[in-house]
């Protein structure tokens, strides 16, 4: 039987990719791609559905036929501070409605995208391992940790496969982030090729942990295809692709447009920043399905700028 695909979430900055690769693996006819709103550009003929609408989604996946799910649909960590009790029902709502249909319909595998900020104060910082402490600071992190837990649950009691990965910061050019803590380090990118000055709202010294968005969906796609026997971890796997604070990623960018600037304003967010990690360390991930990161700081920024001066039309010549 063919797999059919649905990914919640699809118009963020992880689906948006996402959805392009599941294309190509799956084919059209087989992934849908849904978020509560269409985007202006739909270029992944997005449809509507609310998974917090547990029975709109259970016919969805039962009209469809679905095999996987994607669940991306999340608030993250600085948007979520603004209404925590709103973030912990949509996050958490959410993710038992897609369990639940799961389990119920017989979906055959499950992701489940965690982060970083399930890390607080007492895990160590560099490197933070796989079984290190989590206690979020962050309403988001709480809800990732809960999600994890609950993940493991439905593969433990009732056989669910269900498969995750700690998320570092995700850096891509197709779309903007919205609502983290890591956004900075696209915006970064967008202001130097727009020749505008930066204004960073984290310290210059604030080292967090980053993947670089090709890394961060051959991530997915490889935990989700590796078999079974492989999966040893059923919360979610620490993921790693490169470290750096604002100040190196500047000096690397820098060095491609010498005029840039950069200006320091940290704000709520500088605090989020200090209770993560520095670097993930991600050996489970190696040693159980071979995960290994391509993507270091100057091969990211190079292909970061060439794509973003193509697509803000800075340049004419296409990719
Ligand atoms: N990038 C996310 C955030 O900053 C972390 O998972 O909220």
């Amino acid at each position: 039987m063919a797999e059919r695909i649905l990914i919640t979430g699809a118009n963020g900055q992880l689906g948006t990719v996402l959805a392009d690769a599941l294309i190509e693996k799956y084919g059209w006819e087989n992934v849908f791609a849904t978020d509560i709103r269409i985007p202006e550009i739909n270029r992944h003929a997005i449809s509507i559905l609310d998974v917090l609408d547990s029975q709109k989604l259970e016919e969805f996946v039962f009209d469809k036929q679905i095999t996987q799910i994607y669940h991306l649909a999340a608030i993250l960590s600085a948007k979520g501070e603004q209404e925590p009790l709103k973030t912990w029902d949509i996050n958490m709502q959410a993710w038992l409605n897609v369990l639940e249909t799961s389990r119920k319909l017989n979906v055959r595998k499950v992701f489940y995208p965690s982060s970083i900020a399930v890390f607080g104060d007492s895990a160590p910082k560099n490197p933070c391992t796989q079984t290190a402490q989590t206690e979020p600071t962050t309403v988001y992190g709480i809800s990732k940790v809960a999600g994890e837990n609950w993940a493991q649950y439905y593969h433990k009691r009732y056989g669910l496969d269900v498969r995750s990965l700690r998320y570092p910061g995700v850096i891509s050019y197709q779309s903007l982030p919205g609502g983290g803590t890591t956004d900075y380090a696209v915006e970064i990118y967008h202001a130097a090729v727009k020749g505008q000055v930066f204004e960073c709202f984290l310290e210059e010294n604030t080292t967090l942990p980053m993947i670089y968005i090709d890394d961060a969906i051959r991530a997915t796609l490889e935990l989700m295809d590796a078999p079974t026997e492989y999966i040893k971890i059923r919360t979610s796997y620490n993921l790693a692709g490169v470290s750096f604070d604002p100040s190196e990623i500047y000096e690397r960018i820098k060095a491609i447009y010498p005029e840039f600037q950069i200006t320091f304003k940290p704000d709520f967010r500088q605090k989020i920043a200090e209770s993560w990690p520095q670097v993930m360390d991600d050996s489970t991930a190696k040693a159980d399905w071979n995960w290994m990161p391509e993507y270091d700081l100057n091969k990211m920024t190079s292909v970061m700028i060439e794509h973003l001066k193509v697509m803000l039309g800075k340049e004419k010549s296409v990719i």
